[in-house]
């Protein structure tokens, strides 16, 4: 199981390895509004664990392009784990 810590909320969610980050919906206070890599309402810093994230796909590259500014920044709703633990703050 990967494990993923929001700064925010004081909690550790776990879902399954391989699992996409949008799967986080619900369970956390991370707002999901698109789902689709383009409103930018899920941008999380990742705080520790950005190498047991998948490399950002087309979509997210071009979501980050134009919501993200900073290299440690992620769109959850496209964004997914490969397995371990993983810490964001947004
Ligand atoms: S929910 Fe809109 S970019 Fe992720």
């Amino acid at each position: 199981m990967a494990e993923v810590e929001i700064k925010n909320d004081g909690k550790t969610v776990k879902l399954p390895d391989g699992a996409g980050l949008v799967e986080l919906d619900g369970k956390c206070s991370i707002l999901f509004a698109c789902k689709a890599g383009s409103c930018g309402s899920c941008k999380c810093k990742v705080l520790e664990g950005m190498e047991n994230l998948e490399p950002p796909n087309d979509i997210e590259q071009a979501g980050l392009a134009t919501f993200g500014t900073d290299p440690s920044e992620r769109l959850l709703c496209v964004a997914k784990i490969k397995k371990g633990k993983i810490k964001v703050e947004y």
